[in-house]
């Protein structure tokens, strides 16, 4: 047999950048002292490979899905995986430490052997009985899903071999190591030969695997970016600290729409699928209060209505503070700005904290508006009026831009009982007859909150 050829490399610890010397600044990720030395097989299976078999194809011979997909217990999951999760597929789901990834995990596989098929759950972090602890909370007896606590990758693929399971998990790639492979679990070379092995591995067998990633603070998978190339889909479990929603958000997808969510609470005895989520981010009652705006907001293919919130106080001592809790920072410094410049409030001497509810991160420029009419109805005492969503994207000039899907997020609204929606004026008039809900339009800023706010008796001018 042919040894192994290896060759020696420097490879930034942050983005996974290659260069044949060491260096101390990183070109690609600006990083400092990142460079690690490392080295790596050039007898590697590599991509190249594990599609050889494949033949070349004319593109109107080729069927459409002709893979089966495999259906798994949580409906939310099956959405967010695009109908399924599809044979010989490695999926990546990251999350910070104890939001519920080897819970979700365990939930998973438990259901799947629930439909008499083996299946294998790889636990570099957890001992057998830790495990059987939490699958006792789960009520999970566990026929049929085999555990092995284990971090050496070669000797999980032996067992693999030997199992032939349906479904593998492997609870936390940062922790699995190859000897071959120079440096500690965790580093860079590891993370990404591991999870080129599994790749392998995985289209080999046409067995679908996966893998848990931890996040760092910044938010990014720990380890390479290039970890998110390698696989075929990206999942991410998001929620806030003290909320018991969870939402698992698809942010790479081989093999479906990206941008879909399913939403999850955390229960004493596991994760339970929540599949009317807009019940869950909205108020008891839909009567309205100050500083508090109701914006509907795509995820994905689903509308979702999300209740926003913000108070403004005045400043006691410093530079006026800022906090946003589920939106973007920057856009609630632009939104404030906006308000000041171009609708009079005199924000400056103002701190204000903004918070989605709910735990869900909201990112799409549509709930601006939301954003806006929330803090001015704290800012002025004004209760916006009753039963009101809004949606509007807000410029730098204070006017108030389109949405995109102006009807689907109009009928979630109505479905849900809602009897006025601001909306701005440029929108083509919705096709459909909307006789259930009030439209009320504005095409600035100014305006929207004159049309929106309750009382007039306000401090600043409007
Ligand atoms: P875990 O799945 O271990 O998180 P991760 O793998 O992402 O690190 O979840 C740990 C948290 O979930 C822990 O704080 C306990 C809580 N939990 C429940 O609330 N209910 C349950 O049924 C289980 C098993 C865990
Ligand atoms: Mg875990």
């Amino acid at each position: 047999m042919r040894a192994k050829a290896r060759k020696s490399v420097f490879v930034c610890q942050q983005c996974g950048k290659e260069s044949p010397k060491w260096l101390g600044h990183c070109p690609s990720c600006q990083a400092w002292n990142s460079f690690v030395e490392t080295t790596i097989s050039l007898s590697r299976p590599s991509a190249a490979r594990l599609y050889s078999e494949n033949k070349p194809q004319e593109l109107s011979q080729v069927e459409k899905d002709t893979f089966l997909r495999l259906k798994l217990g949580f409906a939310e999951v099956n959405r967010v995986l695009g109908g399924g999760l599809v044979p010989g597929s490695l999926v990546l789901i990251g999350g910070e430490p104890g939001i519920g990834k080897s819970t979700l995990l365990l939930q998973i596989s438990a259901m799947v052997t629930e439909k008499n098929r083996a299946t294998a759950y790889i636990s570099g972090e957890e001992s057998i009985n830790q495990i059987k602890l939490s699958a006792e909370r789960l009520n999970i007896n566990g026929e049929g899903l085999y555990i092995l606590s284990e971090t050496g990758l070669s000797i999980i693929l032996e067992h693999l071999e030997r199992l032939s399971p349906s479904l593998v998990v492997i609870d936390s790639i940062q922790t699995m190591y190859l000897e071959d492979i120079a440096g500690a679990a965790g580093s860079i070379a590891q993370i990404r030969e591991c999870t080129l092995r599994l790749m392998h591995w995985a289209k080999q067998k046409n067995v679908p695997i996966f893998i848990t990633g931890h996040v760092t603070k910044e938010g990014a998978i720990a380890g390479p970016g290039t970890l998110e190339h390698i696989v075929d889909v990206v999942l991410y479990f998001e929620g806030e600290p003290f909320s018991n929603y969870r939402v698992l958000r698809g942010v790479k997808n081989r093999f479906g729409s990206t941008n879909e969510v399913g939403v999850f609470e955390m229960s004493g005895t596991g994760l339970i699928e929540i599949n009317d989520p807009s019940q869950v981010f909205l108020p008891k009652n839909n009567h309205s209060a100050i500083g508090s705006v109701v914006v509907p907001t795509l995820e994905g293919s689903r509308p979702l209505l999300v209740e926003i919130q913000a108070l403004t106080t005045q400043a006691s001592y410093g530079p006026p503070r800022r906090i946003a809790n589920g939106i973007d920072f920057n856009r609630l410094l632009l939104i404030s700005a906006v308000l000041t410049k171009r609708a009079g409030l005199r924000l400056s001497n103002q701190d204000i904290i903004v918070n989605a509810t709910g735990g869900l991160k909201l990112c799409e420029p549509a709930v601006d508006l939301g954003i806006a009419s929330a803090i001015a109805s704290s800012f002025y005492d004004s209760k916006p009026i009753a039963s009101l969503v809004v949606m509007g994207e807000v410029g730098l000039s204070g006017e108030i831009r389109a949405v995109p899907q102006v009807e689907r997020r109009l009928a979630e609204a109505i479905r849900l009982g809602f009897k006025s929606c601001l909306i701005p004026k440029l929108t083509p008039r919705p096709s459909l007859d909307y006789t259930n809900i009030q439209l009320i339009e504005a095409g600035s800023i100014a305006e929207a909150l004159r049309l929106v706010l309750t009382t007039r008796n306000v401090k600043g001018k409007m």
